[in-house]
Parts: C-alpha cells; structure tokens; sequence
C-alpha cells in the first residue's frame, strides 16, 4: 500500500515513472481502477487454484462453526494478489476490514485502538507486515493468540499493566518475502500461503475480465499478447491493457488486437519476456561492468540507484524464475538466456519488429 515510500528518487538520468509500465509497483494514476478492477468474490479471483481452495474450505468451516477465521499471512512480490484477497476474505466472511500497514503503525497506542475497535469476526489487514516495529509486534502477540491485550497504564512505579479483551478477528497479513518476518510472528498466522507468478492463459483470462469491465474492444490475440508480456503479474496486466487501450484507440480503431498490441508494447520498451527498461538495465549492467557477475545487492543497488529492497522484491524475483539471473553465495550472475536475450531483445533490436 505505501510501496512508494520504499522507492528513491531517480536522478536526472533516469527515466521517468511513466514510462516504466512493467513495473509492478503501484502509482497514484492506477489507484482508482485498479480498485475498480479488483474482483470481490473468490469466485472472480482468477487462478491460484490451491490456494483460493484452501481457502473455501476454511472460510466455509469457520462460518459453520460461527467463529473468525484463522490468521492468514499471504506472501509474494508486489501485485500478484495479496490486497484485493484481503478484501476477498472478510467479503466471504461477511465482515468488515480494517486495513493499515507495518510502517504506518508507529506507536502502541495505534494498535491497540485499531484492535479495541473491531468488531467480531473483523479482518485487520496488516500490508507489509515485515516492517512492523519490534514494540508493535509484541501487541500482536496476545492479540492474535488469545484475543487479548496489555495495556500499561502510568509510569514509574505506579504503572500497572491491565488486560483488556479484544473480539475474535481474523488478521490477513502481507509480506513480499517470509525471511522478512520474525519466527514468532509467522508462528503465529494458522494459514501461510505464498502466491506465485500466473501463467499466460491465467494472464488472459484477468486481461479479458479487465477489458470487459473497462468496456474495452479486443482480439484475444491482442489479450494474449499482453499477458505474455505482464511478468506474470495481475497489476502489470491490468496497466499494460490499459496502456494499449490508449495506443488502439490514438493509431487505430480501438480494438485491442495481436498487431496493436505488439507496436504498443514495443513502443512503450516493454520486451517479449515482459522486461522493462529497469531490468534489461540490471542485467546490462552486471554484463557490462561486472563482467557478467558474481556482484553483491548492494554493490548492484547502488549501481542501479534502487534500494537494496526493491531490488530483491520487485524485479529479481522474475528476473530469476525466467532463469535470467542467478543467485551464488558469491552474488548475482546473469545466464546465458539473459546474454542472449539482451542480444535479441534489446530496445534498439526491439525497434525491428515495426
Ligand atoms: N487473481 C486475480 N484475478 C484478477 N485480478 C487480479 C488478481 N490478482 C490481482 N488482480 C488485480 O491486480 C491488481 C493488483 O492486485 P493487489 O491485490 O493490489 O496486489 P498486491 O496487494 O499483491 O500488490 C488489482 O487491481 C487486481 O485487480
Ligand atoms: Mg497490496
């Protein structure tokens, strides 16, 4: 939710946000219909088979039993999901949500009313819960096991401590990485479920419902195009769609075909593999200047002028399931695929597909 805050400054050097339409991250611009795109029910959540199985099974069982459903801490890189089946959650729950984040609850006291004030059965949702403060997270710890909380109250020697009760709730918790989180923390989400890159049919099928719903015309060609090229990535989908929606309708009649799709996306510098711009520039570079690598994140962060974070979060995780990247105890090397691919795929080559 406050992905920005983990993002830098670019110099002049860089290229602007807009331009970067691969990126998985989410922008002011996209707020408003990417909640309009966000399915509600389960039943709309396109793939993730296993998990949305699970997790039928245990909203059934918990509303049969008339009690809250168990913590579920959902992990994986930016926008595959995690949000909109927090909403999806306390939807079927028949619940209310509450959603902060790890950063934006800074004081005990913010917890504790946030907590105090739900009602049975809520969903707190908890977005980068890893960067929760050490101070916050022991709050939680009564909270999430025993549905309490322990307030202190004075200071000095007159202060007591008094144990208030909290209602049963369900916390959803979002992290992009599990390492991130303490061990007491994780012990305690009942379902931990992580969610993975979708496929390219999956990828269609979120670009078909998207294009519906936006009232846009399309080919399912030009659908499957785009999906090919979002890093399998429901967010990325969505604003590529939206982007070639812009191109159809300035260059051509506004259906959304295979051709269209082809010269927008090459226009906008995203590649067959669905790279943009920020990682052909990280693999060009541990090519270029690191001699293909091995190079430590910090070394490359700095390199890049991204945050370490962003980098492991954001674009090395599908850099290294496309098998372009690797990871070595000794740092980061490119494969051959990526040599190859840089060679083939390269903006100025990607020009020739026009
Ligand atoms: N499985 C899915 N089916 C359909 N749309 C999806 C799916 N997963 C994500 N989306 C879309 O992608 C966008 C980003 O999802 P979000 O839940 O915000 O990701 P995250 O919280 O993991 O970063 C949402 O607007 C939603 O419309
Ligand atoms: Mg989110």
């Amino acid at each position: 939710m406050k992905s920005r805050k983990s993002r830098k400054s670019r110099g002049s050097d860089r290229m602007d946000d807009e331009s970067r339409l691969a990126d998985p991250i989410v922008h002011n611009e996209d707020q408003d219909i990417e909640v309009s795109l966000r399915p509600r029910q389960l039943a709309d959540f396109i793939g993730q088979e296993p998990l949305k199985e699970q997790l039928q099974i245990f909203i059934e069982a918990a509303q049969t039993r008339h009690e809250a459903l168990d913590h579920v801490l959902l992990v994986g890189p930016p926008g595959l999901g995690k949000t909109t089946l927090a909403g999806i959650i306390a939807s079927e729950m028949g619940v209310s949500i509450r959603t902060t984040s790890g950063p934006a609850l800074e004081r005990k006291a913010d917890i504790a009313a946030i907590l105090t004030n739900l009602e049975e059965g809520d969903v707190l949702f908890i977005d980068e819960i890893h960067r929760l403060g050490r101070s916050i997270e022991e709050v939680l710890y009564p909270a999430m096991e025993d549905y309490q909380l322990d307030i202190i109250i004075g200071q000095g020697p007159s202060a007591r401590t008094i144990r208030l009760d909290v209602p049963p709730f369900t916390m959803v918790g979002a992290t992009t990485r599990t390492g991130l989180i303490t061990t007491p923390l994780r012990d305690r989400f009942g379902v931990t479920h992580r969610l993975d890159y979708y496929n390219g049919e999956e990828l269609a099928r979120i670009a078909g419902r998207s294009a519906s719903i936006l009232g846009v015309e399309f080919e399912e060609e030009g659908l499957r195009e785009i999906a090919g090229r979002s890093r399998g990535t429901p967010r990325v989908c969505n604003r590529l769609l939206k982007r070639v929606r812009d191109y159809a309708q300035v260059k051509a009649d506004g259906r959304v075909t295979a051709g269209i799709a082809g010269k927008a996306l090459a226009l906008f510098e995203v590649d067959s593999e669905g790279l943009d711009r920020t990682d052909r520039e990280i693999l060009r570079l541990i090519i270029e200047k690191f001699d293909g690598g091995p190079v430590g994140l910090s070394t490359l962060a700095v390199a890049i002028g991204e945050e370490r974070d962003t980098i492991e979060d954001v674009y090395e995780p599908y850099l290294l399931q496309k098998g372009l990247l690797q990871r070595t105890p000794r740092g980061r090397v490119v494969t051959r695929l990526a040599r190859e691919h840089l060679g083939a795929g390269s903006p100025s080559a990607g020009e020739q597909l026009f």
